[in-house]
């Protein structure tokens, strides 16, 4: 068998491997819609797409992995990447922590004192590395964002304008947070322009390839394997996966790290990215989420693929 005949082979165990783990969780209905969100409400809560990024830019697919659906919290670590590039590792963190808060999502735990959130992932952090991208004015943020996200995608992105409207209505927790953390100094953008951007941040429109695509990019030391373009350097990529490995789902970051063993974010409209340094990134969605606020499918299909191929970093 000649080395094209053995590519294809390959990608068609690594393709019917996927198809295997589809089969086997998509009558898993266990969880629930997002609904405190009333847009993501509406979500078909039985859609379901795994998609896994090899580092040669193969991308295979399994499932709905073609459907669009907010970025949420995914969109976290990569916000985060363009922070620490603009302002560095010590001054980012100046303002926020980089400890998993053993707490959800949108918890209120700030450090005494300080003001400053636990880590990038949880909201409140997340919205203090939001106001730490650089930008002349809220839009150009808010563009340099979007360009950071399509980069790690490799294709442009775009907002879901009716999720934004839906974000906006419902965001009273995350002004409440952002007044406190700008009333103690961690926040010091204006909260409203702030929340904004966060807001749209995470409207943005992404499908299960397209995370793939952005955690090979990560596992990838920041070259996206598809486009071959260099989004970021290969230190950023190593902060954010350490920070996704010990605070990107949350308060199951601990058990996700012994079950599945790979740097990873969660988001409520149902995403899930993975990232295997040197591997490949693995991009899940289905909308039925855990108390945890992470997908029940994704969950279980990051964690049976780990398991069948061994994948574990640690
Ligand atoms: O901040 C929020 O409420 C949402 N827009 C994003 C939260 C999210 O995805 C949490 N992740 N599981």
């Amino acid at each position: 068998m000649g080395p094209m005949a053995a590519r294809e082979k390959l990608s068609d165990i690594v393709t019917s491997f996927l198809d295997i783990v589809h089969d086997r969780l998509v009558s898993d209905r266990r969880g629930a819609v997002a609904d405190y969100i009333p847009q993501l409400a509406d979500a078909d809560p039985e859609l379901f797409g795994i998609a896994l990024c090899g580092l040669n830019g193969r991308v295979y697919e399994s499932g709905d992995t073609g459907v669009e659906f907010t970025i949420q919290s995914v969109s976290k670590p990569f916000v985060y990447s363009l922070a620490l590039d603009d302002q560095g590792l010590d001054a980012v963190h100046d303002r926020v922590g980089a400890e998993p808060s053993g707490e959800a999502f949108n918890s209120v735990k700030l450090e005494a004192g300080t003001g400053r959130p636990p880590n990038p992932m949880v909201n409140a952090g997340a919205i203090v590395t939001t106001s730490l991208v650089s930008g002349r004015s809220t839009e150009d943020r808010f563009a340099r964002i979007l360009a950071r996200l399509s980069a790690f995608a490799g294709r442009d992105l775009r907002v879901d304008d009716a999720v934004l409207a839906s974000e906006q209505t419902s965001g009273d927790r995350n002004r409440a947070l952002a007044y406190l953390m700008h009333g103690a100094g961690s926040l010091t953008t204006p909260v409203l322009d702030t929340l904004d951007t966060y807001f749209r941040q995470c409207s943005v429109l992404v499908t299960a390839r397209d995370i793939a695509v952005m955690g090979a990019t990560l596992a990838n030391g920041g070259v996206n394997p598809v486009t071959g373009r260099r989004v970021t350097s290969a230190e950023t990529c190593q902060h954010v996966m350490t920070i996704m490995a010990t605070c990107g789902m949350y308060d199951y970051a601990g058990e996700w790290l012994l079950r599945a063993g790979l740097p990873a974010k969660s988001g409520v409209a149902g995403g899930l990215v993975a990232s295997s340094p040197g591997e490949f990134g693995l991009g899940l969605f289905s909308p039925r989420l855990d108390s945890s606020g992470a997908s029940v499918r994704g969950v279980a299909a990051a964690q049976q693929l780990a398991t069948r191929f061994g994948l574990h970093v640690l």
